[in-house]
């Protein structure tokens, strides 16, 4: 019988991305998918690292299923991803009952860790860097989704902002071809997906390796006009490489959705600097206020870290002062987290635990506020949106309008996996209600 595994990802998107990449590999070697941990034979935790509560909850979650192992003596427990790059042998030695241990770009090897760890009862490692960029290309992914697909266009971050911990677990920026990434979307297009989403650490750095040389700004027009794709998607861009390029084509390209992520973490100039993003409030602001003269209705979302060290009530006030000018559509708001090997773990963290937790909710309360009010704005209004599964609130069907509102609303099954229009008839500060219009 076909061994089943069972995989369970904590964090970002990419993360989502990377436990396709892992279960394509799984599924090649011939095993399947199980419905849930309790009947797998090979359960896999994709992990996060980003904060310390994401790891926590890995080390949470590990502890729940050690137990299991004792009536399931072949279970095989792998741990990969961002936290097991950066824990390494550490987080063996917390969690020995761990069978294989790989880093965040291990999908494609992932089946032969499983058979090594089965076949010597020790831990199967890999933890290796690969500056190769061959490991970017992916001969299988198995897909969640029927309709929208996550691309990777590059792996890794040259940048080094003081408090992140992502260019120690996925290494220094790494760039697909743009004629593989061409390909894969005509061929997820021909495939039936209509939405893409391109990913990358600082997915506006892109520089393609190809004679093509394209840019990031030229990677997305090629996308656009790949017949069937009706919908493009990237995250997360950086303030720096948001050029005029960029902007045109996001203005221009209805095919690209009129939403930009865009972090700012900081709206203090002082705390920018200590952040190391390369950027002050006022030209960030130039920035947001390009995108938002473009012509187009272009929503902007952001990240924000409260308390970070040094971060005064002063310079908080000018991030609440920042969410007031931009207006935000939303906004992800995080507490400093200290991460290991970071340059901001050198730096004596005065901003305690309670004003760290008061400041984010302050901001929280004050962002809602901002929310609530231009969901208003779409009462009335005609909406297309994605329709998929997983609505709220007794609805049926919720989906994604091209700005990235969430419309919760009732339709027929057979409305999922295509773009209908709904009337919106109620909102909240994170989603809007809404009619299908048949
Ligand atoms: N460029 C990446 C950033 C990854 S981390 C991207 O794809 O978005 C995502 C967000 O987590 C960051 O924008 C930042 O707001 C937050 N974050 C990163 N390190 C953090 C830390 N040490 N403490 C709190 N929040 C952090
Ligand atoms: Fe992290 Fe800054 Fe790169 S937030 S992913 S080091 S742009």
């Amino acid at each position: 019988m076909a061994k089943k595994y069972f995989i369970e990802t904590f964090g970002c998107q990419m993360n989502e991305l990377d436990s396709e990449k892992i279960a394509g590999n799984l599924q090649n070697a011939g095993m399947e998918p199980a419905r849930d941990a309790a009947g797998a034979d090979v359960i896999i935790l994709n992990t996060c690292s980003v904060r310390e509560k994401a790891v926590q909850k890995v080390y949470g979650r590990l502890g729940e299923i050690k137990g299991w192992k004792t009536s399931r003596q072949d279970l095989i427990i792998g741990v990969a991803g961002c936290m097991a790059q950066l824990e390494g042998n550490r987080l063996l030695k917390k969690a020995p009952f761990v069978d294989v241990l790989a880093g965040p770009q291990k999908g494609h090897v992932m089946s032969s860790l499983v058979a090594r760890a089965q076949e010597t009862r020790t831990p199967a490692v890999d933890l290796r860097m690969d500056d190769d960029p061959e490991p970017l290309e992916t001969s299988f992914v198995l897909r969640e989704s029927r309709w929208r697909a996550g691309i990777t266009i590059s792996e890794g971050c040259d940048r080094n902002c003081s408090f992140c911990v992502v260019p120690f677990t996925r290494g220094r920026q790494r760039d697909r071809e743009s004629g593989n990434i061409i390909r894969e979307a005509a061929d997820l297009a021909g495939q039936g997906y209509i939405e893409l989403v391109l990913l990358g650490q600082t997915v506006n750095a892109y520089r393609d390796p190809s004679p093509a040389g394209l840019t990031f700004a030229g990677l997305l027009r090629n996308l656009a006009s790949v017949p069937g794709l009706s919908r493009i998607r990237f995250t997360a861009p950086h303030p720096n490489y948001f050029d005029d390029e960029l902007l045109d084509v996001v203005a221009s390209c209805p095919q690209v959705c009129n939403h930009v992520h865009l972090p700012v973490q900081s709206g203090s100039d002082r705390i920018l600097r200590a952040m190391r993003r390369g950027y002050t409030r006022k030209k960030y602001l130039e920035t947001v206020h390009k995108i938002r003269r473009s012509g187009r209705a272009i929503a902007v979302s952001t990240d924000i870290i409260v308390g970070f060290p040094g971060e005064t009530a002063a310079d908080f006030g000018d991030t609440l002062h920042l969410l007031d000018e931009v207006q935000y559509d939303c906004v992800f708001s995080f507490k400093y987290s200290p991460r290991p090997g970071t340059a901001a773990l050198m730096l004596s963290d005065d901003v305690t635990h309670e004003e760290k937790g008061e400041r984010l909710m302050r901001l929280q309360e004050q962002q809602k506020l901002i929310q609530f009010n231009k969901n208003a704005a779409f009462l009335g209004q005609r909406v297309e949106v994605l329709a998929e599964g997983g609505a709220r609130a007794n609805y049926r069907l919720s989906g994604r309008m091209s700005n990235n509102r969430i419309v919760n609303f009732d339709g027929p099954d057979s409305l999922l996996g295509s773009i209908v229009s709904v009337e919106v008839t109620g909102f909240s500060p994170n989603s809007l209600k809404g009619a299908w219009i048949g």
